[in-house]
């Protein structure tokens, strides 16, 4: 099975101990379901190597992006994790999660004045720092606030992840953070000194998501520590922290990798320390914000067959009662998916098919090439494996289908973690 909270128990599919039919059953499809002790086993995982590695002078930070929704911050903050945000929505959730967002970092590559002065009003940690303008809007309002913020630059290391192109952001030409390579970056962190209401922390790099070659984890950060190491030997500025961005690649089929979280940290450690070593600086704070590989594989998407239509001699389709709207991956990325028919685990999976949603375009599909029993047909349940990442946070209205409810799922209990949006709700705003 592709995800280890996934057994087949008598042809019938279990999720975390639970037959997902069981689910279906209370809570209806399509729903997102999440397994509330893998999410923790992984912000274990890499908090547990952070500080084997460096001790107290490392942390993770769950970048929300990947799921953002209250039950996952009162989690993550529960694991002494900190979080990533990018939006006033995503803080203001945070807050109503009682997150202390003295351990939020605010990225973006656009705040706007409401957006920082907001975050400032609310306390946040730290700013990420995208460009000049932003970085001298935030002086101005912690002026005007009487405040000294906290920021990190945001860095381009000049690297490529290898990964797709529109989640790689690591090389000279993105549209996020100042080069090294260009002498932009040092240009920003110069002027950032110069000014009076913003305190100079560190650096921040990003260079993709779903990134598989640890090398390319090693090789930025060595480009950063030598930009850190420049900055002290040329202008004498100690930097305090150092944020190496999003984590690990996960498996999405049996032809994915598997990465060991703690063995790629200690692998980085090895070399972060050396580097360090070897410019004659000291380690600094270490940070890093995985997002998709701490809820990835921790969810799963179920859904109801509603049609099953056999283009003899060309094409199979079998519509769910879902689509782009809660899982837009497929139509976005061409992502992969391993998906299984939970009602019939135990038949062979001979019958070749598109899997689709109902929205009224023919981009929306869920996977291409997916095998499935020929005895599919109305009523059978899909699961679609390790949708918990990018799927519920990037679900739309589309067509006017309300959004899907995440229910969780901890030691065999379920609980609601999000409603299932009403028909109400889809007019909540209309006038
Ligand atoms: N930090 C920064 C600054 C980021 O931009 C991201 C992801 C992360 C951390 C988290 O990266 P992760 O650990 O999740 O790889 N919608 C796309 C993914 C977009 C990723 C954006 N940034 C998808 O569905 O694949």
């Amino acid at each position: 099975m592709i995800s280890s909270n996934l057994v087949n128990n008598n042809g019938i599919l279990y999720f975390n101990g639970i037959s997902v039919l069981d689910l279906v059953k209370e809570y209806g499809t399509g729903m997102y379901v999440m397994d509330e002790e893998r999410i923790r086993e992984k912000c274990r995982a890499y908090q547990d190597a952070l500080h084997k590695a460096f001790g107290n002078n490392a942390k993770a930070y769950y970048a929300s992006k990947a799921a953002s929704f209250k039950r996952i911050y009162e989690i993550v903050q529960e694991e002494g994790m900190g979080v990533d945000v990018v939006s006033l929505g995503e803080i203001y959730t945070a807050m109503k999660a009682g997150f202390d967002l003295k351990d939020a970092a605010f990225h973006s590559n656009n705040k706007t004045d409401e957006d920082i002065r907001y975050a400032m009003e609310h306390g946040i940690g730290c700013f990420v720092v995208d460009n000049k303008e932003e970085l001298d809007a935030i002086n101005d309002i912690a002026s005007s606030m009487g405040k000294k913020q906290n920021v990190l630059l945001r860095l381009t290391p000049g690297i490529d992840p290898h990964t797709f192109a529109a989640v790689a952001t690591g090389r000279v030409d993105s549209k996020f953070g100042s080069s090294i390579e260009t002498g932009q970056a040092e240009e920003m962190a110069l002027h950032a000194l110069t000014l009076t209401n913003v305190n100079l922390k560190g650096f921040h790099c990003h260079v993709g998501s779903q990134v598989f070659d640890s090398d390319v984890y090693i090789d930025s950060a060595k480009i950063m520590l030598a930009f850190i190491a420049l900055m002290k030997q040329k202008h004498g500025f100690v930097t305090e922290v150092l944020d190496l961005g999003g984590g690990f690649g996960v498996r999405y089929t049996e032809d994915d990798p598997y990465l060991d979280i703690a063995k790629e940290i200690e692998r980085l450690s090895v070399c972060i320390k050396e580097e360090c070593a070897s410019h004659g600086i000291a380690v600094p704070f270490i940070a890093m914000e995985p997002g998709r590989s701490i809820v990835a594989d921790a969810g799963i998407t179920l859904y109801t067959v509603g049609t099953v239509k056999r283009i003899t001699g060309y094409k199979n389709y079998v519509s769910i009662d879902g689509g782009m709207t809660d899982n837009p991956r497929f139509a976005l990325y061409k992502s992969k998916y391993t998906v299984y028919l939970a009602n019939k685990m135990d038949e062979e999976n001979d019958f070749e098919c598109s899997v689709v949603g109902r929205c009224c375009e023919s981009g929306d599909i869920i996977q291409e090439n997916v095998k499935l029993p020929s005895s599919v047909k109305r009523g059978d349940i899909v699961c679609v494996c390790t949708t918990g990442a990018y799927n519920y946070a990037m679900a739309s209205n589309y067509n006017r289908i309300p959004r899907l409810p995440v229910v969780m799922v901890s030691h065999g209990k379920s609980y609601l973690a999000v409603r299932r949006e009403s028909l109400d709700d889809i007019v909540r705003n209309d006038l």
